[in-house]
């Protein structure tokens, strides 16, 4: 049962014919009125199929932006115009333009986790869900730059045999959230349950995970098995539960919190509607480059 705020929500967005796109880490209320949830590649995907004059993106800046480059037709709205991503502020296009002068002919890979100016600077795009992929899809001999996230960078790597130099980025949460004797403990007092981990995780981590994935790798995951400890942020173990209170869904340390990503509330949502507010605005040059990297990853599939 919808409460009065996110009912008053469901009304605006027919009336405004908008669709309400939410990453898997907002709250479960907000999931609740949101059109499509997913990870990262799902979003973009439907953001670009979108047919609709305004799309209200419940995430973090970076996808409102690439969500306004794959469909300029559509206003997005980002409900807070403060939600943003440590990460993607971890390289800036001028960094990012002196480390391909330090590599000469390298193709650069850019986690869709970057600002439009980075992807503008970036052969193909990528998100957690498609990054091995897109590795592979570069010519072997090619030497490969791989920005911001230092972390899925070399576990995506690893899963190849190409050349990956990584930028020295992290997601803090994934980074410092997770230790090695988190995992050694749960390993102890749980075992038979399986461990996912999200490939923003430090190496130590995805190395001794069962198995490496997207936000909805995992969700696919749970639907079939009972028995999990998940790696990622907290948000989606919330939603796990919300969804399977009959299963062992337990976090690997309930400290992996993206403030940012809990920023949005109902209210946002419901003034982005009333309000038209907070536009993204991408510089129509910096967009043009942009779609070009993140349809070089669309067109893989
Ligand atoms: P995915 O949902 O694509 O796995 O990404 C996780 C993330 O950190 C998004 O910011
Ligand atoms: Fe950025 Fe990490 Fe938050 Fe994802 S979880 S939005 S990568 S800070």
């Amino acid at each position: 049962m919808l409460n009065p705020i996110q009912q008053e929500i469901i009304r605006l967005k027919q009336e405004n014919h908008a669709v309400i796109l939410a990453h898997n880490y907002q709250a479960v209320a907000i999931q609740e009125i949101a059109d499509y949830t997913g990870d990262s590649l799902q979003l973009s995907i439907q953001a670009r199929a979108a047919n609709a004059p305004v799309i209200v993106f419940c995430g973090v800046r970076f996808m409102a932006e690439t969500a306004a480059i794959l469909n300029p037709e559509a206003s997005v709205l980002l409900p807070n115009d403060d939600a943003g991503c440590p990460m993607a502020d971890m390289i800036t296009a001028e960094q990012l333009r002196a480390f391909k002068d330090e590599h000469p002919g390298a193709a650069v890979v850019c986690y869709v986790n970057s600002t439009v100016e980075v992807k503008a600077e970036s052969d193909i795009c990528c998100t957690s869900s498609n990054a091995v992929k897109v590795l592979e899809s570069i010519p072997a001999e090619q030497e490969i730059l791989f920005v911001p996230d230092q972390n899925l960078g070399t576990w995506a790597a690893s899963q190849t045999h190409r050349k990956v130099t990584v930028w020295h980025g992290y997601c803090p949460v994934h980074h410092w959230g997770f230790r090695l004797e988190d995992v050694e403990k749960m390993r102890r007092d749980y075992p038979g349950y399986v461990l996912l981990a999200h490939p923003e995780c430090q190496w130590e981590i995805v190395k001794n995970a069962d198995l490496v994935m997207s936000t909805s790798g995992m969700m696919n995951y749970a639907q079939s098995h009972d028995k999990l400890i998940i790696a990622t942020e907290m948000g989606l173990v919330d939603l796990l539960n919300s969804m399977y209170p009959e299963k062992s869904i337990l976090p690997l340390s309930r400290t992996a919190i993206c403030q940012n990503m809990k920023k949005t509330t109902l209210q946002d949502v419901l003034e982005a509607l009333q309000q038209h507010q907070h536009l993204i605005k991408v510089e129509p040059e910096t967009a043009t480059a942009a779609l070009k990297c993140l349809n070089n990853m669309l067109d893989l599939r």
